[in-house]
């Protein structure tokens, strides 16, 4: 069967297109090469193997596998190219703004896409640093560090459901969603990228001697994602570890007191406990830098978002990993309203939070992380006999997965866990963790951690 007739049938697609696709691509989890060399430079993620090239498209023009370098600069031009979408107008970067830490460049809750720019869709883009190798998706999630070899359920996967693994996969989601780039088909994709002004290199790159890569649908599509994929392991762009707090990890920076207490909140399982979920020490075995997330999953009764169009229909739920962009797991009740936890680094730089958007400045997260169970009329509406409608984007059969420990959970005679100074405290260490801060030569250059030698130093 011809490869294009069986992708561009849309149901298909997903199944059987990408299967065929990804056919002989890469694993994502390499545990075993820790600090992998990559073309003469070394990954600043242990697990963060190069990609594999596809078992059929591994050989550019000199009939070898062409250099890294000039897949991640072909990988850097796809990505920011609208004319890869039906707008004309929208590209990987329009959304993910390399300007705003790879996340959303406004406020929006959702960015709006489609073929006129006016479709929205209804996730929150998630900035795209220090997300470039997640563990596969797993329901039983054990590691040794994190969890004391305890399965502490759902983790791993891309997107905020953790719906696909890899990242060439995930690369043709939004070129594909009728409501994001919104081609009709992959063939689309293909002929948009023909006429795009990087056609040329493209081809002079990618196809192996005596051969036209752009004649061949499936090749094109195999190296675009390809280069999109290794553009995501540029170090310099998805995991620069640049912040105030990196630096105060390399000894390079001191924390002002307001920091340190708040990053001793941060961690205090009965103050803030945020680092239970978004850890602040590397705690997997094969990271040696924090990313302030696990990829796990909770439910945290994120207020309903009256904004989103989608919404608009009382009877639909986005519940995350029970479905329905996913769709997998819709029997897993216990699963319903959990998303992935995101990385909290450059969270600073964001105007929109949580899976839905609703809430739009960090100070508002804290306070809603402190204050949900105690002013709930705050967070959510009320029904026409005045009660609180509590974590009112869950059916209410779906309301006990939310999460209950602290910070939520009020102290004693339903005292906040954490008072207006330590809110602030607590904001002061969330600032040090956006990247891009200065290091003065003279700073104290005591290493705290064992770090290899390229992290050790200034960049
Ligand atoms: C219209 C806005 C929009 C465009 C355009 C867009 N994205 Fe996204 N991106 C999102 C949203 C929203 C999500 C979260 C999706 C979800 O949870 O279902 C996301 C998720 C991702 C993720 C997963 C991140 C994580 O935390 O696991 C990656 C990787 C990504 N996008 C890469 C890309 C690439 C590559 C392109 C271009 C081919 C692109 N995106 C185009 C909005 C966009
Ligand atoms: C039980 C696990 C858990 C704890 C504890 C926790 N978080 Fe979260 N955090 C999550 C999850 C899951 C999300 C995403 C929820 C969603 O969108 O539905 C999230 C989202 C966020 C976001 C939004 C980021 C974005 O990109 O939208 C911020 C900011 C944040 N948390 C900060 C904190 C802080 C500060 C604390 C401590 C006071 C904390 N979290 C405690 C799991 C947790």
């Amino acid at each position: 069967m011809n490869w294009i007739e069986t992708v561009t049938k849309p149901k298909r697609l997903t199944r059987l297109g990408l299967a065929a696709l990804l056919v002989g691509g890469m694993p994502l989890l390499c545990a075993a090469q820790s600090h992998a060399a990559w073309d003469g430079r070394v990954l600043a993620c242990g697990d963060d193997a190069p990609p594999v090239l596809n078992s059929r498209y591994n050989k550019g023009a000199n009939g070898d596998a062409p250099p890294a370098d000039q897949l991640q600069a072909l990988g850097r031009k796809i990505f920011s190219d609208p004319s890869l979408s039906a707008s004309g107008q929208q590209s990987c970067a329009s959304c993910h703004s390399p300007a705003h830490a790879y996340g959303p460049p406004n406020g929006r809750s959702v960015q709006p896409g489609g073929p006129r720019l006016n479709q929205q869709g209804v996730r929150s883009t998630p900035s795209l640093r220090y997300v470039h190798a997640p563990q596969a998706f797993t329901e039983h999630y054990v590691d040794l560090m994190d969890n004391n070899g305890q399965d502490s359920g759902p983790a791993g996967g891309r997107t905020w459901d953790g719906r696909v693994n890899q990242a060439r996969e995930q690369a043709l989601m939004p070129l594909l969603d009728p409501k994001e780039m919104a081609n009709a088909n992959l063939s689309e994709v293909v002929a948009r990228l023909r006429k795009a002004p990087y056609a040329a290199e493209f081809n002079a790159l990618l196809s192996p001697p005596g051969t036209r890569i752009l004649d061949d649908e499936e090749g094109v599509i195999s190296w675009l994602t390809t280069a999109i994929e290794f553009f995501e392991q540029s170090p310099e762009d998805f995991h620069p570890f640049t912040s105030k707090y990196d630096a105060y990890l390399r000894g390079q920076a001191k924390l002002s007191p307001a920091e340190q207490r708040g990053f001793n909140l941060f961690n205090d399982t009965q103050k803030g406990n945020c680092a239970t979920c978004h850890p602040s020490v590397a705690t997997s075995s094969t990271f040696i830098y924090p990313r302030f997330t696990d990829f796990e999953f909770f439910a945290l009764g994120v207020p309903r978002n009256r904004q989103l169009t989608a919404n608009r229909n009382p009877a639909f739920y986005d519940l995350g990993l029970c479905g329905p962009l996913r769709q997998d797991l819709v029997d897993q009740t216990a699963y319903c309203g959990k998303f992935r936890t995101p990385t909290l680094r450059n969270a600073a730089l964001r105007k929109s939070f949580f899976h839905n958007g609703v809430l739009h400045s960090l100070r508002e997260v804290v306070d809603f992380y402190v204050t949900r169970d105690i002013t709930p009329e705050r967070w959510y509406p009320k029904d026409a006999h005045g009660r609180v409608l509590l974590y009112d984007d869950l059916r209410t059969a779906y309301r006990g997965n939310v999460n209950q420990d602290a910070p939520f959970k009020p102290l004693p005679g339903n005292k906040p866990r954490l008072s207006e100074r330590e809110i602030q405290d607590l904001m002061a260490f969330l600032n040090t963790l956006s990247d891009g801060h200065e290091v003065t030569p003279r700073a104290n250059r005591t290493i705290r951690s064992p770090l290899p030698r390229h992290l050790a130093t200034a960049r």
